[in-house]
């Protein structure tokens, strides 16, 4: 169970190798929570690394074999790792960006695409609102994005698959607020981790430090829908409404 101070004594990495996940954990660990951590994640040396800093913070680690896009194995894995404990915060971390102007003229490259950041989870995100029912209480937390708020020509492969892996978590947080559950989507802009390296950072950038806060706030106040920074909201509500004759023309 999250207890009153916001911490949670489970904490369920999808994507455990994540740079924003792994801040969560230190996040957690400054706020005083001594979860067990679980990191689904691609064996390798980098889970290694994630593992080996999780025990570095002092905190007990158990590692899963997770591939986001084998979705055919997500139904046992998830059985396997909720089997005779409890979920308390889930974070659903995994993504790929890529080269964004060769995923949507590859058309492997693009379903590999839509299958990581859309189909996958969806995948996860039934079978941990399954366990959440069952629990009747828990988070899941959903690392989503601004570029799924207005797609943009620039990523359009990587902002679909955010906007629908958007749209499912919102209505999955509708669906598990009457059997106790709470999810909270997490909408950050450009975050500078792996994922971005080498890219000239957009304007409002943050730390993966600063999506830490946001996530672990949000859960310990139950929010559904958090922006980082919080200006992004106002920023990405005027975008919204900018006609497509004008937004095309913009630097974004
Ligand atoms: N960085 C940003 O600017 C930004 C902004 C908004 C939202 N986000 C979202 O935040 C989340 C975390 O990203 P991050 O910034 O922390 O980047 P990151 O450090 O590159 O993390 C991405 C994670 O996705 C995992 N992944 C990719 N394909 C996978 C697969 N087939 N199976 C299992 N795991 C897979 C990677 O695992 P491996 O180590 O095995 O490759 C890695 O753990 C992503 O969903 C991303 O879209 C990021």
């Amino acid at each position: 169970m999250i207890n009153a101070l916001g911490q949670p004594q489970s904490l369920f990495l999808l994507g455990g190798t994540s740079d924003i996940a792994l801040a969560v954990v230190d996040r957690y660990v400054a706020i005083g929570a001594r979860p067990l951590v679980i990191l689904a994640a691609r064996p390798g040396p980098r889970r290694e690394a994630a593992a080996q800093r999780v025990r570095d913070a002092g905190l007990e680690v158990e590692t899963v074999d997770f591939d986001a896009d084998d979705v055919e194995s997500h139904p046992g894995l998830i059985a396997d790792v909720a089997k005779g404990r409890d979920l308390d915060v889930s974070v659903v971390a995994f993504g790929v960006l890529g080269d964004e102007e060769s995923a949507w003229q590859d058309h492997a490259e693009a379903v590999r695409h839509a299958r990581i950041n859309y189909l996958a989870p969806v995948s996860v995100g039934v079978l941990l609102g399954e366990v959440v029912r069952r629990q009747g209480h828990g988070a899941i937390v959903a690392l989503s994005s601004v570029a799924g708020e207005r797609v943009r020509r620039s990523n359009f492969v990587y902002g679909s698959g955010k906007a629908g892996m958007d749209g499912f978590y919102l209505g999955l947080g509708e669906a598990l607020r009457d059997h106790g559950g709470h999810v909270a989507v997490i909408r950050p802009g450009f975050v500078h981790t792996k994922m971005t390296e080498g890219r000239a950072p957009a304007p409002l950038s943050v730390s993966p430090e600063q999506v830490a806060e946001a996530v672990v706030e949000a859960v310990a106040d139950r929010r559904e829908l958090t922006w980082v920074p919080g200006a992004m909201r106002i920023v990405m509500s005027g975008l919204r409404h900018v006609p497509r004759k004008v937004f095309r023309r913009l630097p974004v």
